[in-house]
């Protein structure tokens, strides 16, 4: 209804892979990270988040589902359902009645959560902007995002997106924003290898924290090796270079799993599969003679790998003769981010 009461909002967002990853913050209430980093921007296709909101008028309650389960409203969560609604009574894009109504919100991902997927940069996108269009809020919410979850505030674009750490101590400027639309690349393709569909060990919340603390070598790394390879992934994306944007997209996802074995006590992500698949990836470039495939992993054992749509087929072929039947998903970088499914 146009008064915002009883309304129903339907959201579905993607998730996006960091090319130069974000490990560690400076502030961990507000999520202002160490560094920049770079993403892409997946297909809603295979890994989506889909979150439903309904405004209860009755009520002042909030109950939360994931994936058919009741769950605990988690402090970020009430944290970004609080911003959103202190942004739209600042924007008088809703009355206190609208904001103060109780909601319903129903979400699940149609791949496994929390298995180093980025299950929660999908699905905080998600919850932010189904809240953007119920309260009708205007403009970037990408600062709202982030102290849902870092991550994914780069899932508010499609595309290749930069999210900078921006200089402020509230944080205000550190928002992410698209670097090029998807159609800039269209031939690049990236394969999700899922390895393994268990909850991780280490959140990447606790994960990042005994890093900063600990780890001499995410120093060098925030400080002297992300600004020159933030410049350079740009660059190489930029003239669809993708020898450079893979070795730089290889060499930023070791260094941030070599800062977690930096880590004390040090912090695994990878497995021995993993390890495996990342092998396969350097024989095979040394065979071509140049880099056709790369490879990146999160907080989690589960491989990204990146290559031109031209060799997707030997890519999976390869996959499918050294593991057998693995759960592998193409994707396309795309410009579909987040939008309004229906709303009654
Ligand atoms: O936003 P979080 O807390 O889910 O952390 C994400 C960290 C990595 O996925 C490992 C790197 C990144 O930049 O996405």
């Amino acid at each position: 209804t146009s008064s915002g009461l009883g309304r129903v909002v339907t959201c579905v967002a993607p998730v996006n892979i960091a090319v130069v990853k974000y490990w560690g913050k400076t502030n961990e209430d507000l999520i202002i990270p160490l560094n920049d980093s770079i993403s892409l921007t997946l297909s809603t296709e295979h890994l989506r988040a889909r979150t439903t909101i309904k405004t209860i008028p009755q009520s002042n309650d909030i109950t939360f589902e994931l994936n058919g389960v009741t769950e605990k409203l988690t402090k970020r969560l009430s944290r970004a359902i609080q911003l959103c609604r202190e942004e739209a009574v600042r924007q008088n894009t809703a009355t206190q009645e609208v904001v103060s109504a109780g909601l319903t919100i129903i979400s699940d991902n149609n791949f496994p959560t929390a298995a180093g997927l980025a299950s929660s940069a999908a699905g905080f996108a998600c919850l932010v902007c189904a809240l953007q269009h119920l309260y009708g809020i205007q403009g970037d919410v990408s600062a709202i995002v982030r102290q849902g979850s870092g991550s994914a505030c780069r899932s508010v674009f499609g595309g290749f997106v930069r999210w900078a750490k921006g200089h402020r101590e509230d944080g205000n400027d550190s928002i992410a924003r698209q670097l090029f639309p998807a159609s800039h690349w269209p031939e690049l393709r990236v394969l999700i290898v899922v390895v393994s569909d268990h909850k991780k060990e280490t959140s990447s919340t606790k994960g990042m924290q005994t890093t900063v603390e600990t780890s001499d070598l995410l120093k060098f790394r925030t400080e002297v090796v992300v600004p020159k390879r933030c410049e350079d992934m740009e660059r190489a994306i930029e003239k669809r270079d993708f020898p450079s944007f893979a070795e730089l997209t290889m060499r930023d996802s070791n260094q941030f799993h070599a800062t977690c074995l930096d880590t004390y006590p040090p912090i695994f992500y990878l497995n021995s599969t993993s390890q495996e698949i990342l092998m396969l990836c350097h024989d095979y470039n040394q065979k071509k003679g140049a880099a056709t495939v790369a490879y990146s992993f999160d907080a989690g054992a589960n491989a990204f790998l990146f290559t031109l749509n031209k060799s997707v087929p030997e890519i999976c072929g390869l996959l499918q003769a050294r593991f057998g039947v693995t759960d592998f998903k193409g994707d396309p970088v795309s410009d579909f981010c987040l939008h309004e499914e229906h709303g009654s």
